[in-house]
């Protein structure tokens, strides 16, 4: 494989903003200061006018594989996020069938390192089928995943909670949590969290009022994290179907404040692809991987939030909630990267997407921030023409 040098770029981070040289040498960060010797088997990239950004790591992600590949297939989900500037992703269990099996999930992490795209981790479904009636083998299903969530579905019944969030800290994995109707089940959840511990990381928050019972329930010292998704702070009142709803304006203000003030851990997309027929009949979801991190550019971009803290909600937060060792631009870490224009502003173009899912109201929407290039462990995986 050979070394790859950029030379010359803005290096940022979630701790650090500095001008300068990375090597990168057997997938690694080899070193990162101002490089003048270099062999012939190094490949020169000049960095100068970008930004080098750790790759982001997506939470929560639907790549639909096995069983809706018409809407989304591992291939073409994971080029797709390449395209994003995302390297590992966090599959969601509610493919058909469900990734409650060991069968099932082994069927993904193959067909994932035969492809050797990004990095895969799969979830597994909390309860059964995803009914929320019988909790999965747990003890077996941990050999494959520390991730466990029944997204897309609510687990309404409050001792499968219960048991799954005390199980959750015998056992030392995670349940993610999707809450419908929210405010109602989030404070269900931090109320069992506070009663039988666990380790719980709330998906898609979207309403101030959510956001007022996290930092209460944060302020009081109970450990868990949470996430938003790009387009619950891209805009407010859209009529576009997708779980949470779009809301109010009230709202976007108070998930941006929560991310200002440090409440919010984690941007995760909720990458949900659709056909053009499922849409039509209603199944709600975005499919956005491809444009997350010009979205939320933008919106920090306005508001005033730095590009440390976008770097640390989506690759330094999420890799220390997954236990990776990147998420940062330092030396012996992983070199997994992303090369940004800053500058560049360019329209949202959903027939371009490489995703199968079309599915996206912000078509011909104008944003900023373009990524240029995508690097896995020293390897460019893609490259923007
Ligand atoms: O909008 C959504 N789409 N929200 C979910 O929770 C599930 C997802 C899907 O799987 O399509
Ligand atoms: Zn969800
Ligand atoms: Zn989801």
């Amino acid at each position: 494989m050979k070394n790859i040098l950029i030379k010359n770029v803005n290096i940022v981070d979630a701790k650090k903003n500095i001008c300068g040289d990375v090597l990168i040498k057997d997938g690694k960060i080899y070193s990162i200061k101002n490089i003048e010797n270099i062999d012939e088997n190094t490949k020169i990239i000049d960095g100068k006018g970008f930004t080098l950004l750790p790759s982001f790591i997506d939470m929560h992600t639907h790549l639909r594989d096995p069983g809706y590949t018409q809407k989304e297939d591992l291939e073409t989900g994971q080029k797709a996020a390449l395209k994003g500037g995302y390297t590992t992703l966090c599959a969601m269990a509610n493919t058909d069938p469900v990734c409650d099996n060991k069968e099932t999930i082994e069927y993904v992490l193959n067909k994932a390192k035969e492809l050797d795209l990004c990095n895969i981790i799969q979830i597994c479904a909390v309860t059964k089928n995803l009914e929320g009636k019988e909790i999965v083998n747990i003890d077996e299903m941990l050999s494959y995943t520390k991730l466990f969530s029944d997204d897309g579905k609510t687990i309404f019944d409050e001792d499968i909670m219960k048991k799954a969030l005390a199980f959750s800290k015998d056992l030392d994995f995670k349940v993610l949590t999707h809450c419908q109707p929210e405010f109602k089940i989030v404070d269900r959840d931090l109320s069992l969290l506070e009663e039988v511990g666990g380790n719980l990381h709330i998906c898609h928050i979207s309403l101030k009022k959510t956001v007022e019972r996290i930092k209460e329930a944060k302020n009081k010292g109970l450990k868990f994290t949470c996430e938003v998704t790009p387009h619950h702070i891209f805009k407010s009142d859209i009529e576009y179907k997708v779980n949470p709803s779009f809301r109010k304006k009230e709202d976007v203000s108070a998930l941006i404040e929560g991310i200002k003030e440090g409440y919010i851990d984690v941007i995760g997309t909720d990458h949900a692809p659709h056909t053009k027929e499922d849409k039509e009949n209603g199944s709600p979801g975005i499919s956005l991987i491809e444009a997350a991190f010009s979205m939320v550019y933008k919106v920090f971009e306005e508001n005033n939030i730095s590009l440390n803290k976008l770097s640390q909600l989506m690759s330094y937060n999420p890799a220390q909630i997954l236990n990776l060792n990147e998420g940062l631009i330092q030396e012996g870490y992983e070199a997994n990267l992303v090369l940004v224009d800053l500058q560049e502003e360019y329209k949202i173009e959903t027939k371009k997407f490489i995703s199968k899912g079309k599915n996206n109201p912000f078509d011909e929407e104008l944003v900023k921030g373009k990524v240029k290039l995508t690097i896995k462990n020293g390897k460019i995986l893609h490259k923007d023409q």
